[in-house]
């Protein structure tokens, strides 16, 4: 029995195959990194909740594991931030408005947005970490009413690699978030913060510790100072999130390539608690 006699076959429930989804739009943010929207072939919304990932697939190329950098609560479309450093990357860049890539997801576990209401939420991301944030921040935003003040604090190596540029002119303007940007590395043209994103912190007014989520994403080696930093406000370990990138293959729990100890990061993370995480200690040295 082909696919078209029988319908079953045409859902898109199976994890393990891939769905058409039509690029609407491509812009280049930096160099490296490429900004996709995009929608599925049958018009449905993705459903992702914010820090889940999907598998994106090119036939005869491969397959690689990207955030989705878009929030549920803007379902037309699905939106990807993606750097080329290899073989997969590099393909997706070439391609164009209007060509179809495949995808598997949503896959996962986000962040807990239930837990998050009610709170004041601090977001902490830096360098491509701000991709899989940017879904987060946009739902807070889109959903404001639900939240408690919200410090949104990033940080990137240089002017030229900051992604959603445009994103930074609007938050910046936006009341409705506490948000404070630095580089590492200013050029002549910078007049903004410079230095590590620890040193937004002292921009931070006094934080509530039994009323603060804290969330963390960005590569490791600022995981260790950020932690600190929130800790040092007595924020409970219990109350920051940290979204951890491993290497994956599957995405579903199959392979055994992403697991750190017993864990599955594909299928428990890449959203874990702190608490979590000092567990795995292997993770974040
Ligand atoms: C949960 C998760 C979310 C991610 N989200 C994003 C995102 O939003 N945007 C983005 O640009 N990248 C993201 N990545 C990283 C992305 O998956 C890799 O850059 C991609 O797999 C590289 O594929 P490639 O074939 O182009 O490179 P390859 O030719 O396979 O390798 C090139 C380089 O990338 C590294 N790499 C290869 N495979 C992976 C992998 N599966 N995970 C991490 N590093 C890898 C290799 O060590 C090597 O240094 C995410 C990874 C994970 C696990
Ligand atoms: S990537 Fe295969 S088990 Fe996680």
């Amino acid at each position: 029995m082909t696919t078209l006699e029988n319908p079953q076959l045409n859902q898109p429930s199976s994890i393990y195959v891939p769905e058409p989804a039509e690029i609407i739009k491509m812009a280049k943010l930096t160099e490296m990194e490429m900004h996709y929207e995009l929608r599925l072939a049958d018009g449905r919304p993705l459903g992702q909740d914010p820090g889940q990932f999907v598998q994106v697939s090119l036939l005869g190329v491969g397959e690689c594991p990207i955030s989705l950098c878009s929030s549920p609560t803007r379902p037309e479309t699905f939106e990807l931030c993606i750097r080329r450093v290899g073989k997969v990357t590099e393909c997706l860049h070439r391609l164009s408005e209007g060509d179809t890539i495949g995808i598997r997801g949503p896959l996962g576990h986000g962040f807990d947005v239930n837990e998050m209401h009610g709170k004041d939420i601090l977001i902490v991301a830096g360098g491509l970490g701000i991709a899989p944030a940017r879904s987060l921040i946009q739902y807070i935003l889109d959903e404001r009413e639900r939240f408690g003040r919200f410090f949104l604090l990033y940080g990137g190596r240089t002017p030229q690699e900051l992604l959603f540029k445009d994103d930074v002119v609007r938050w910046r303007e936006n009341p409705d978030v506490d948000f404070h940007v630095t580089v590492d590395q200013p050029d002549s043209g910078w007049r903004g913060k410079s230095g590590v994103v620890t040193t937004l912190f002292r921009e931070l007014p006094k934080l509530d510790p039994n009323e603060t989520l804290a969330v963390i994403i960005g590569p490791p080696i600022m995981f260790k100072f950020v932690v600190l930093e929130i800790l040092s406000r007595r924020i409970p370990q219990t109350s920051i999130y940290c979204s951890l990138e491993r290497q994956m293959k599957c995405g579903v729990g199959k392979c055994g390539h992403c697991q750190v100890n017993n864990i599955y990061v594909c299928q428990e993370g890449p959203v874990f608690k702190y608490a979590q995480l000092k567990a795995l200690r292997e993770s974040v040295e």
